[in-house]
């Protein structure tokens, strides 16, 4: 079946303000630690996009309760203990969070589970969590030695270890700190670069004890989480596409509401400042579990910058936008230090540089980035999102400033995270 979409934005400029739907993040993890913890948990602003869909399908197949009713969602389990041995395996679609995060929390279980995903999945690298997994006991196996899904996983008593990240990576630090809540000891993992913290904000929300000094964080094992409530704030990964549309298409001006801008996601806004966008940010509450702030952005002329470094972390999944957003500023964008792309949905060097040099973009790839000039006029053409949600919404906000339009070869791949990606482009469209 194909869901190529021709996308036909000529001479549009986007106005009006939107909320941005539940963050992908910290939706997976209401999920898993309201699974995890003992009583009801309620969730609100879950996002409804597939991938936190596939974490709530593996939690059902382990027993565990779980009611969605609009945004909303109520989780009523017995604890870790109580989960079933599932007689199905756990099907994680495209999202490389469940597979990492999960195999932190079944590897200090009781039971037998098996786990696999998408074409996507089965070439991600497993191996950067199953090694620390390992490390404490856990018995896990797999295609190439554990590198690859489908991945076997027999629970088992863990210990705690003290593990120095050798790359920034919130899913394998978040993987271990779930191991670590079962094992014995103290666990402590330690970050050259802070990645995401939202595993070791939600621990707290959940009664648990995680603490964080320079990097090094610890966890002691056996501690009992309690169910609670949840807030999802949006998604600053969603809201970059219509960042980036707003600063770039021409007398613009664009309100998103509900942004979370937790100083460990918020490098976007850093980029944003230092490209002279033409913003203002208004936060809600600082005091929120996770803060959000409604930003209002206007198109502006836009400035070149250098992004490399421990900002990489905090905006490792805007990259793809922050690219097409260098085509239009002026100078030379260098992104560099951001190998981790490579191992993303598919390799977002590539897939960048290669769909953004059909629209006519000056872009090249390095060994860990790439190199933008501009401002280039882009032209039409004919994109493939490579099955990648953020790829395939990088083309939608190109389309909103090409000369003519684009054909994406499959734009159903969205709904991984921003089911409503197209809505809200039709609500900020003003012909
Ligand atoms: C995520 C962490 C990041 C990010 C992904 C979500 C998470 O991956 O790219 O979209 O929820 O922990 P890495 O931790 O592998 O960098």
């Amino acid at each position: 079946m194909s869901h190529s979409k021709t996308l036909d934005y000529q001479n549009v400029k986007l106005t009006g303000s939107i909320s941005v739907p539940g963050d992908k993040s910290i939706s997976h993890r209401s999920v898993m630690f309201g699974a995890i913890a003992k009583g009801k948990t309620t969730v609100s602003g879950f996002l409804l996009g597939e991938d936190c869909l596939s974490t709530i399908d593996c939690f059902r197949k382990l027993g565990v309760d779980i009611d969605v009713v609009g945004t909303d969602v109520t989780i009523q389990s017995a604890g870790i203990d109580a989960w079933e041995e599932p007689k199905e395996i756990l099907y994680t679609g495209n999202s490389g969070t469940t597979t990492r995060l999960m195999l932190g929390i079944l590897a200090g279980t009781n039971l037998h589970t098996v786990m696999t995903g998408d074409d996507s999945i089965g070439k991600r690298p497993m191996r950067r969590v199953i090694d620390p997994l390992r490390l404490m006991g856990a018995n896990i196996t797999g295609r190439a030695n554990g590198q690859y899904t489908p991945l076997a996983i027999q629970g088992t008593q863990l210990k705690a270890i003290d593990y120095t990240m050798p790359v920034a990576s919130a899913q394998v630090k978040s993987a271990i700190l779930l191991a670590g809540l079962r094992a014995e000891g103290t666990t402590i993992v330690r970050e050259k670069e802070v990645s995401r913290d939202h595993t070791e904000r939600m621990l707290k929300q959940f009664g648990g004890s995680v603490t964080v000094n320079d990097g090094v964080i610890s966890i002691d094992g056996g501690q009992p989480l309690k169910g609670t409530h949840v807030n999802v704030p949006g998604d600053i990964s969603s809201a970059a596409f219509f960042l980036v549309a707003g600063a770039i298409v021409q007398n613009s001006e664009v309100t998103l509401k509900n942004v979370g801008v937790n100083p460990t996601r918020a490098g976007i806004i850093e980029v944003l400042e230092k490209m002279g966008a033409d913003f203002t940010a208004q936060i809600d509450d600082e005091n929120a579990a996770e803060p959000t702030a409604t930003i209002t952005i206007r198109s502006s002329q836009l400035e070149a910058t250098t992004i490399e470094g421990d900002i990489i972390p905090r905006l490792i999944d805007e990259i793809p936008i922050i690219a097409l957003l260098a085509t239009q500023a002026k100078g030379k964008t260098i992104i560099r230090n951001a190998e981790e792309l490579k191992v993303k949905e598919t390799d977002r060097i590539v897939a960048v540089v290669t769909e953004l040099k059909k629209l006519g973009a000056s872009i090249e790839a390095t060994e860990d980035g790439m190199i933008i000039e501009g401002p280039t006029k882009l032209q039409g053409g004919r994109l493939k999102s490579y099955g990648d949600h953020r790829i395939g919404m990088m083309a939608a906000v190109a389309a909103l400033i090409t000369d003519a339009p684009i054909e994406l070869d499959d734009a159903s791949c969205i709904a991984v995270s921003y089911p409503t990606f197209f809505e809200h482009v039709d609500v900020l469209i003003q012909e």
